[in-house]
């Protein structure tokens, strides 16, 4: 299927430029469902345009109750010859962070062969991201204490020098705590995880680790990215309540089950992509000029082995002009 990542990867990075820009044209309104939607239209078309035979199997969730690329939605030309595949979209990772125009909101997307990726139900996960040099070296069923030891060897570096990114909820002052007492430092999130995820797999970003519960959909975008990067993704689902546990048993999924990058990426293609909304840790947001606007995003396919970082340039109108920089 190596073909098949070769043909998609640069159709996917466009489904996130597109998804970016008309999310970060209405961001900074105040209005996360303004720009929800944005990002969604936005999304739906690219997707609509490609030669795929796509079903979404991770969209907006249930939770966000939004216009949704819903799961089961069918997109793509779906031609005879259209490549089959299953998609996880997130068109506005941070809806609250991008309608305030804060740091670190993407628009993101992963696509793999038929059942590459899991169907997780929208519900919680507890996760733990590290980096390559930590893969295969932690346990999300280990005291807090052992794992950022192990990270810090990993990486050789004092465990002082650690950052642990965690998204800022009463339900993590107990992680806070001890991740604190450890002697790492906490570098608190309002929304995000999944960028977060990527910033702990790529170097200079100074993020080391990503801990604690978040959204199960955003832990297989962050497992499709983990497994591309060489990072590691474990997760536990968290249902919050029992129509969630009814519904993450109807779908095959189990609460003691430690669920790793590969059962959450299971596929052997697997193409990512994501584009900044606004400025972050990885990529910068949208710039809009008169006539243009510049994106930056980072996209990668697993089999391909190739990792872009693409700083492009579109232009709107046909009497746009734009003097290229290097
Ligand atoms: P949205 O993209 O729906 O805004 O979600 C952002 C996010 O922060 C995720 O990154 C994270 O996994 C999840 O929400 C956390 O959920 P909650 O806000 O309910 O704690």
């Amino acid at each position: 299927m190596m073909d098949m990542e070769r043909a998609l990867v640069l159709d996917t990075v466009r489904v996130t430029e597109q998804a970016a820009i008309a999310a970060s044209r209405v961001s900074g309104k105040g209005d996360s469902d303004l720009v929800d939607q944005a990002g969604v239209d936005a999304m739906r078309s690219v997707l609509n345009e490609l030669d795929i035979d796509g079903e979404i199997v991770i969209g907006e969730g249930e939770r966000d109750e939004a216009p949704m690329l819903f799961i089961g939605e069918k997109v793509g030309l779906a031609g005879a010859n259209s490549w089959p595949v299953d998609i996880a979209v997130d068109p506005v990772e941070g809806t609250g962070i991008a309608a305030r125009m804060v740091n670190n909101a993407v628009a993101v997307i992963a696509l793999a062969e038929k059942d590459g990726l899991f169907k997780a139900p929208d519900t919680y996960m507890e996760k733990l991201i590290v980096g390559p040099p930590a893969a295969g070296k932690v346990d999300i069923t280990w005291p807090v204490a052992a794992n950022i030891s192990s990270i810090a060897q990993s990486l050789d570096r004092n465990v002082e020098d650690l950052t642990v990114v965690i998204l800022d909820r009463d339900r993590h002052v107990d992680l806070i705590k001890d991740v604190r007492a450890t002697g790492a430092r906490v570098k608190l999130i309002g929304d995000g995880d999944v960028i977060a995820a990527l910033s702990a797999a790529v170097r200079g970003t100074n993020v080391h680790a990503v801990m604690g519960t978040g959204g199960a959909p955003e832990g297989v975008l962050a497992a499709a990215a983990m497994k591309c990067l060489g990072g590691e993704i474990q997760g536990r689902f968290k249902p919050r309540n029992d129509a969630e546990l009814e519904r993450l048993n109807a779908m095959g999924a189990s609460t003691e089950k430690v669920y790793k990058t590969n059962d959450l990426a299971p596929g052997s293609s697997i193409v990512f992509s994501a584009s900044g909304i606004t400025n972050g840790d990885i990529l910068k947001g949208v710039r809009f000029f008169k006539g243009g606007a510049r994106t930056h995003t980072i996209s990668m396919g697993y089999e391909s082995r190739v990792m872009r970082l693409t700083d492009a340039v579109h232009l709107f109108d046909d009497d746009a002009r734009v003097t290229l920089e290097v």
